[in-house]
């Protein structure tokens, strides 16, 4: 069976937008991704039938997937290296599937996709499992085509997603792959009894924290307000924060129309910083405490040249204030954790810039909600 929503009974609920209506979803959906899926304290993967031993067996997990989706997985690979120590590629569909990858059943490839029936993500799935692959989806749609030709299926519980620019399906499926990473890093004797539970208990409190965010959504609306004629935004950021400026980036991009780029802080220095100047806009998600040091001066250097910086921050994070234009803060998270959180003030930027240009916000031009085409 497939699970077609009826999208066009689907309601607005009071929102301007869908897209609105989605972000404030955020806490609702984590929860229901996240919650489910601790039983006594400890994850229980119920849909995954993957042993101990299974994972043995697997030398290099790849992640493929599309756009946003893709994003996801870019975290995904940070997270996964950093917990369970595992090998991890990530890589688009559209290229793993015609670059002839060299997978076997020694690879585990986990697919990711809100709608479950992006052609180019199908087609990576089938060349993954023709290969020997055994394949892991994160989908949204339960019943879908990648969720059917899978071997394993967590699903996000994120609902129906209407908006062409996805929002709360990613918060969820970076929760999921939390769950996933932590699994794996318990499963392989990474990590210890403590920090297990501490960061379980970090999943739980993320919904709260974005409810933090949500309430102070005013902040980012302003400051859309006083920017939304930018001609190209930056956003840079290290590690995690640069899955997150990819994501942030591609937000704008596909609603408000405006150029945009996502750079690896350490990378300004190898030629973009020349197209910094008087009043260009940086976009700075800063959430990782080993590498603060490093994006106040990729800051400075950015401010050197004129450029007006928005930094995205925890709340005890004093340097930030010091440094950029203008911090929105996040609560203060785990910086492990920070991805799922501080995804949220990037999606409400990419919204209230769209909004001010009078954007068609939930179906943006040249863009379709499923990409069924290759
Ligand atoms: C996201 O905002 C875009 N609409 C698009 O990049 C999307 O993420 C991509 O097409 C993948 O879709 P899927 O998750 O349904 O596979």
């Amino acid at each position: 069976f497939k699970v077609n929503w009826d999208v066009s009974s689907a309601e607005k609920a009071g929102y301007e937008h869908f897209m609105i209506k989605e972000i404030f979803e955020e806490p609702k959906v984590i929860k229901d991704t996240i919650n489910p899926r601790i039983k006594d304290g400890k994850i229980s993967l119920d849909s995954i039938n993957l042993t101990s031993e299974d994972l043995e067996k697997i030398e290099k997990i790849y992640i493929v997937a599309c756009g946003t989706a893709y994003h996801a997985g870019v975290a995904g690979k940070y997270l996964i290296e950093k917990l369970a120590r595992i090998p991890v590629e990530v890589d688009v569909a559209s290229e793993f599937r015609y670059r002839d990858p060299i997978i076997s059943d020694k690879n585990l490839v986990i697919i990711i996709s809100q709608s479950g029936e992006t052609l180019d993500t199908l087609f990576a799935l089938r060349e993954a499992k023709k290969k020997g692959a055994r394949v892991l989806s994160i989908v949204n749609v339960v019943g879908s085509s990648i969720a059917r030709e899978s071997n394993d299926v967590l699903y996000t519980w994120a609902g129906p997603e209407i908006a062409v620019a996805s929002t709360k399906a990613y918060n969820t499926q970076l929760s999921a792959l939390y769950l996933i990473a932590l699994d794996f890093a318990m499963k392989k004797g990474r990590i210890d009894e403590e920090f297990y539970k501490r960061i379980i208990e970090e999943l739980r409190n993320i919904p709260k924290a974005i409810e933090s965010i949500l309430e102070n959504k005013e902040i980012i609306q302003k400051f859309a307000s006083e920017h939304y004629n930018a001609k190209s935004i930056f956003f840079i950021g290290r590690g995690f924060d640069y899955a997150l400026s990819m994501e942030g980036s591609l937000k704008l991009k596909e609603i408000s129309y405006i150029h945009s780029e996502a750079y690896a802080g350490g990378e300004l220095k190898h030629g973009t910083i020349a197209l910094i100047e008087e009043g260009t806009l940086v976009i700075c998600p800063m959430t990782q405490d080993d590498l603060m040091e490093k994006m106040i001066s990729n800051i400075r250097e950015v401010k050197a040249r004129g450029a007006t910086v928005l930094a995205i921050a925890k709340e005890s994070n004093k340097q930030a204030e010091k440094a950029a234009d203008v911090v929105f803060t996040i609560p203060d998270v785990d910086s492990l954790v920070a991805p799922i959180v501080a995804v949220t003030p990037l999606q409400l930027f990419a919204y209230y810039m769209a909004v001010q240009k009078g954007c068609d916000v939930d179906k943006p031009r040249n863009l379709a909600k499923s990409v069924t085409v290759e």
